[in-house]
């Protein structure tokens, strides 16, 4: 809080209020509104919270309008380069990197979770063959809360200390398992003397009848792509957590409520529409065609993998992606891969167009991120579980903080009614 205040004035009444300004060590400061309605008898009203600060949060900051996004204060870019997945979930969840031997404990406890309780891997049974995985993992990370009644204690620090190795563990194993329920193939148990990254390679493309190998470039690639979607501050579906946690439930329903949430379009359903839009996307010369509809205000067509609420500038994240991706197919001998070429020239047009610059729509994560999925062989329906994997640990660290702010309470939104005056059913005796 600082010394600072704003002063509101109802002109409707003359009635004024002075309302103290929160400010943080970066970025914008905030209103606290919270004394508005009991003192002026009004609420702010801020459909998709384009100018709400839902908390108070020190694990991820975005300045939108030069392109930075820190993790506990590391600049992604540094983090992408010289950092490893597991580390930055350490440092998501406990605030500072670890030490090498807090590392190795850490990776110790993480695959101490890794395998799935058998009763749940029969819940994949009742799924249609052909479900989308991102329903099997609602589904299935939110049943999760009837195995683990261990640790569903969201009071208890231990319990959810417990529930966040968990989580972290587990996401690979049913990630996986979903893909492998997709295609009619056994299930791969988790190998702990893999890393994270490569263990989850082989659950999704090892076979039981013959040794899988390794790339080392899926893993880099892997790896790097799971850093770039670890968190990103108060997002739709890390918004959805909070707002489930908040109740009091498990963790498991609260996370499965945000997978639920990351499936859309519009958020994490994205890097899938991506390439869906690539593909549409004959040729290069086809690329005007597009970018006029998605101007038309008639057309419900957007360009997806562009633009973004906080980005006004280039996402960081697509920077790195677009470079490992690039890097990526060169080293797979096809750099010149016709939808990389298509995206390199998609965003080279729309850059310069009037209507992107203006609107300050760039590419955001997800455009290049379905590139290089779809080079290491991962199928289209199971790009955006793996964005939920990656970003389990971040939801995790922002529920974790939620559960220890003093200030945190239920989240109860109020509106402003556009309906009906009071009127009686008919017959019905009017009340004296
Ligand atoms: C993610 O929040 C996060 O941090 C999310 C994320 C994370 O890590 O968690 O970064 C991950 O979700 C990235 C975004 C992935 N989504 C897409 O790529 C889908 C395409 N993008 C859009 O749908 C849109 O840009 C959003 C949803 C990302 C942002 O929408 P906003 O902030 O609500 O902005 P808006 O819809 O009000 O758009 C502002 C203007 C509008 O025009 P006007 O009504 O002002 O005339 O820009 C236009 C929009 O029509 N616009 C686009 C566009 N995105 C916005 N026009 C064409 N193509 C687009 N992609």
């Amino acid at each position: 809080m600082t010394k600072n205040t704003v002063t509101i004035t109802d002109n409707a009444t003359g009635k004024q209020v002075e309302l103290p300004v929160v400010e943080g060590t970066m970025g914008a400061s905030a209103i606290d509104v919270r004394s508005l309605n009991k003192e002026l008898g009004l609420f702010t009203y801020d459909p998709g919270f384009q100018s709400t600060a839902s908390c108070q949060s020190a694990i991820t900051y975005i300045d939108g309008d030069k392109g930075v996004l820190l993790y506990r204060g590391y600049p992604i870019e540094q983090l992408a380069a010289h950092s490893s997945y597991l580390e930055v979930c350490y440092l998501l969840v406990y605030g500072e990197l670890p030490s090498p031997k807090q590392l190795e404990e850490f990776q110790a406890v993480i695959l101490s979770h890794t395998m799935l309780h058998e009763g749940l891997r029969r819940f994949y049974g009742g799924f249609r063959h052909d479900a989308h995985p991102m329903a099997i993992m609602v589904g299935i990370v939110g049943a999760l809360s009837a195995f683990y009644h261990d640790s569903t204690d969201v009071t208890d620090p231990s319990h959810r200390e417990v529930s966040a190795h968990r989580l972290i563990a587990k996401m690979p194993t049913i990630a996986a398992a979903s893909y492998k329920y997709s295609i009619g193939q056994p299930f791969i148990y988790p190998d702990n003397n893999l890393g994270y990254v490569e263990n989850y390679l082989r659950m999704m493309f090892a076979v039981p009848t013959s040794a899988y190998e390794i790339n080392p470039l899926f893993v880099k690639a892997m790896e790097l792509i799971l850093i770039l979607h670890a968190d990103h501050e108060q997002n739709a579906s890390t918004s959805t957590v909070r707002l489930s946690s908040s109740s009091g439930t498990n963790p498991f329903a609260s996370i499965a409520a945000g997978i639920a949430c990351l499936w859309g379009p519009a958020h994490g359903g994205a890097n899938e529409s991506v390439i869906r839009m690539l593909d549409e996307i004959e040729s290069p010369a086809e690329i005007p065609k597009y970018i006029a509809r998605a101007k038309d205000k008639n057309d419900p067509f957007r360009l997806m993998g562009f633009g973004h609420r906080i980005y006004k500038n280039y996402d960081p994240r697509a920077k790195i992606i677009r470079q490992m991706c690039h890097d990526l197919l060169k080293e797979l001998g096809s750099e010149n891969q016709p939808q990389f070429e298509t995206a390199l020239e998609l965003e080279r047009i729309a850059l310069e167009d009037d209507y992107f610059v203006a609107k300050k729509l760039y590419p955001n994560v997800d455009f290049y991120s379905g590139l290089i999925l779809r080079a290491m062989g991962i199928p289209l329906n199971t790009f955006t579980v793996i964005f939920a994997m990656a970003r389990t640990v971040g939801w995790i660290a922002q529920w974790m903080e939620m559960m220890d702010d003093p200030e945190q309470k239920i989240g109860r939104p109020r509106q402003v009614y556009t309906g009906n005056l009071p009127r009686d059913y008919p017959g019905a005796k009017k009340k004296k």
